[in-house]
């Protein structure tokens, strides 16, 4: 019995120091210690022994079951040891490897050309406005001088939502210049870049949707001069120094006198081009001193306030900044395009 239980020890100590994992860490301890184990049956013999051996015998036993249990848990700490540091090195992040760089985007080209534009504004004190493009046709028409049969209120031309005119998808930004009379303390110096609906078919150089901005100053004693410095400043800014305009008269209801400005051609410098289609010139916008009638529905006595106003095409701006020559590629978002700004 005495070399049965060494020879247990032996086996036990030489098993438990080459152990692997903890499935055969668990085998082994069933093995040795279990109640089906080898100690047991080394135990369950002690009846046939002397009772002069049996003493010595169970110190043995149980010297034998604390050695091999000693080792065990040396074992396991071991074996979990290995288990983490396996763990760690599959986990490990090398943070020496270059990183996947995130595609950045950037600002659509015609934001770019209305964020200078607002920046120009802003730099002369204008507030920059936002407004709705689900309008009231009384404020797009209306408010605006736009008598009942003005051509522009046309279904042929404007989006309206009900027969009686009196919900439309705004035809232009002007209806911002009523708005700001009617919530803004006077003196008025604003901008209200936004989008403007109408039914046009899409091509090159026309989309039912696009941008304008408009632009209104209203104070005491504003003239046409006011309107053709301020205008040219902002030109200047835009195309550079020294870049010629000239105002044309024109006709807008809600202007007096009215004109449309144009731009000397940045290609040929005036000369005519196949840009300027020969003219020399590019119109850029309409223009006009506000009607005393507009400010008079706004509340505004026209003997004391005078003010001008603006509106232009957002759109064509950018596509001269930046030499688009189609507007539908504005509007396409076809990255490979928006890309190259
Ligand atoms: N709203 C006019 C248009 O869409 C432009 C304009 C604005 C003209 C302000 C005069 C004053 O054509």
């Amino acid at each position: 019995m005495r070399e049965q239980l060494a020879k247990i020890r032996e086996e036990a100590m030489a098993k438990l120091s080459a152990v692997s994992g903890s499935a055969e860490l668990e085998e082994l301890r069933v093995r040795y210690l279990g109640k089906k184990g080898e100690l047991t049956a080394v135990l369950k013999q002690m009846g046939s022994l002397s009772a002069a051996e049996r003493p010595e015998m169970g110190k043995l036993a149980n010297e034998v079951r604390a050695a091999i249990e000693e080792k065990l848990a040396e074992a396991r700490t071991e074996v979990e040891a290995k288990a983490l540091e396996r763990k760690l090195r599959a986990e490990a992040v090398d943070v020496t490897v270059p990183g996947r760089a995130p595609r950045l985007g950037h600002r659509h080209p015609m934001y770019v050309a209305l964020d200078e534009m607002k920046d120009i504004f802003i730099g002369m004190g204008f507030t920059v406005l936002d407004g709705p493009e689900i309008e009231l046709g009384e404020l797009n028409f209306d408010r605006l001088n736009a008598e009942p049969g003005h051509p522009s209120r046309d279904w042929s031309d404007t989006f309206y939502f009900d027969r009686d005119e009196r919900v439309m998808l705004r035809s232009q930004t002007s209806p911002m210049q009523v708005r700001a009379m009617d919530t803004m303390p006077l003196p008025i110096r604003m901008v209200a870049p936004g989008r403007v609906y109408r039914k046009d078919e899409v091509d090159a150089t026309h989309s039912p949707m696009f941008h304008q901005i408009e632009g209104m100053v209203i104070d005491k004693g504003v003239t046409m001069a006011d309107l053709k410095g301020t205008l040219n400043t902002v030109v200047q800014q835009l195309y550079g120094e020294g870049t010629k305009t000239r105002f044309r008269p024109h006709h807008f209801p809600f202007t007096e006198p009215s004109c449309e400005m144009d731009v000397q051609c940045h290609k040929c410098g005036g000369a005519g081009c196949p840009t300027c289609k020969g003219e020399g010139w590019i119109e850029l916008l309409g223009a006009g001193m506000i009607h005393p009638h507009v400010l008079e529905m706004a509340g505004i006595d026209p003997e004391v306030w005078s003010g001008w106003a603006f509106g232009f095409g957002l759109e064509r701006l950018a596509m001269r900044r930046f030499r688009i020559d189609d507007l539908r590629l504005i509007f396409e978002n076809d990255v490979r395009f928006l890309e190259q700004f």
